[in-house]
């Protein structure tokens, strides 16, 4: 395939630069979390997804043209049988200085059997979710887990030196009777946590306006426990960390629903079977597979093509939460 000889950035129309690729290697999840997924999923027929080959040289494209942080997701990204074989072949991004950073988001479950080929990748840091420390909890929320396998995944990832960060979906209820815990938790092995708004993706069968939590809220609340004060840290990403004064650690809010933070927004997402996501949170996508097997220059011109019509904010909307503002479920890009 013919390559550019100089590829430009990719910028959006409202001048936004894209160096972040979220890059969704399966749909499939080995768990069934009540927020993100219905508890009877139909998952996509194999041959619709990407080969290994097609991410690989999907990401490339993105790679010449700006991108300096690959994070692959899913669904569960370590559910796919090939994924370590993908990182090895990514990591070549990583030794020549091409990337920042490859990393992954993950659910921790089968992470205990991979950490070490990942760090091996030149894999870094790497997100897990987990919204409780309640094993019964855990059952519930996730309608599959078993919370041992997820902490055996964080002690590994520990272990062979990869930093990790918790993700936490906020909901009314039980979360706000844990959230200390989580906090004390996290930042006594080292580890940042994130507390995420719930966002109103996909059909779960599941009120969401009876679950979804203002972390503004949760924020308030924190402080009158906690010594909270706003730190200069930043991932590039859309969290707002604060310093815990008691434990040290760093925690994060990303409020998507009563926080807007589109305005420095710099990634873009591909699903698994090779779509490009301009937003999370509109509909709107175009097909790069198609254009992956006619030429380099046909899959700039999509992306291109598709950073013109980027839009400028998500349309989500908090006190509309009952039905979602975008039929497709968190899984199938991986947040
Ligand atoms: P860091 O590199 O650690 O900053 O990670 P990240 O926040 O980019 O990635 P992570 O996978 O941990 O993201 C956590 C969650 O934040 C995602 O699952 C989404 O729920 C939410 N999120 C991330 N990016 C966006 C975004 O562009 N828009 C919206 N609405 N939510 C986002
Ligand atoms: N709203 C917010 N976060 C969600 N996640 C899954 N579904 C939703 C939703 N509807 C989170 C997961 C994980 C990350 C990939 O996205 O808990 O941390
Ligand atoms: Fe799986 Fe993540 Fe969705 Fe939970 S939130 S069902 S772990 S993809």
């Amino acid at each position: 395939m013919p390559l550019d000889a100089n590829p430009a950035p990719l910028v959006d129309s409202f001048g936004r630069t894209v160096s972040y690729l979220r890059l969704s290697v399966t749909d499939r999840c080995d768990l069934r979390c009540t927020y993100c997924m219905a508890e009877k999923m139909t998952f996509l027929p194999r041959r619709d997804v990407l080969d290994l080959e097609e991410l690989a040289r999907l990401s490339d494209i993105f790679i010449r043209r700006g991108v300096r942080k690959l994070r692959l997701t899913g669904g569960e990204p370590l559910v796919r049988p090939d994924v370590i074989a993908l990182f090895r072949d990514l990591s070549q991004h990583v030794k020549s200085g091409a990337l920042d950073e490859l990393t992954l988001t993950t659910n921790g479950t089968q992470l205990a059997k991979h950490a070490e080929a990942l760090a091996a990748c030149g894999v870094k840091r790497v997100n897990i979710s987990l919204d409780t420390l309640d094993g019964a909890r855990f059952r519930a929320l996730t309608r599959l887990g078993d919370i041992a396998r997820v902490h055996e995944g964080i002690d590994a990832a520990l272990a062979c030196g990869l930093k990790v960060k918790l993700n936490a979906v906020a909901s009314r209820g039980a979360f706000e009777g844990e959230v200390d815990a989580l906090i004390r938790f996290a930042h006594a092995r080292g580890m940042d946590l994130t507390l995420i708004e719930e966002m109103p993706l996909g059909e779960t069968g599941l009120d969401r306006s009876q679950s979804v939590l203002s972390l503004c809220d949760v924020q308030a609340a924190l402080a009158r426990r906690w010594t909270l004060t706003p730190s200069r840290r930043s991932s590039g990403g859309p969290a707002r960390y604060m310093q815990v004064g008691e434990t040290g650690g760093q925690l994060g809010f990303i409020s998507p629903m009563s926080c807007n933070f589109c305005s420095l927004c710099n990634r873009v997402r591909v699903s698994c079977t090779g779509r490009l996501y301009t937003c999370m949170g509109d509909e709107g996508s175009v097909d790069l597979r198609t254009a992956l097997r006619t030429s380099e220059h046909a899959v700039t011109d999509a992306i291109r093509a598709a950073l013109a019509t980027k839009p400028e904010r998500h349309s989500f909307d908090m006190s509309n939460m009952t039905r979602p503002a975008v039929s497709r479920h968190m899984s199938a890009l991986g947040g």
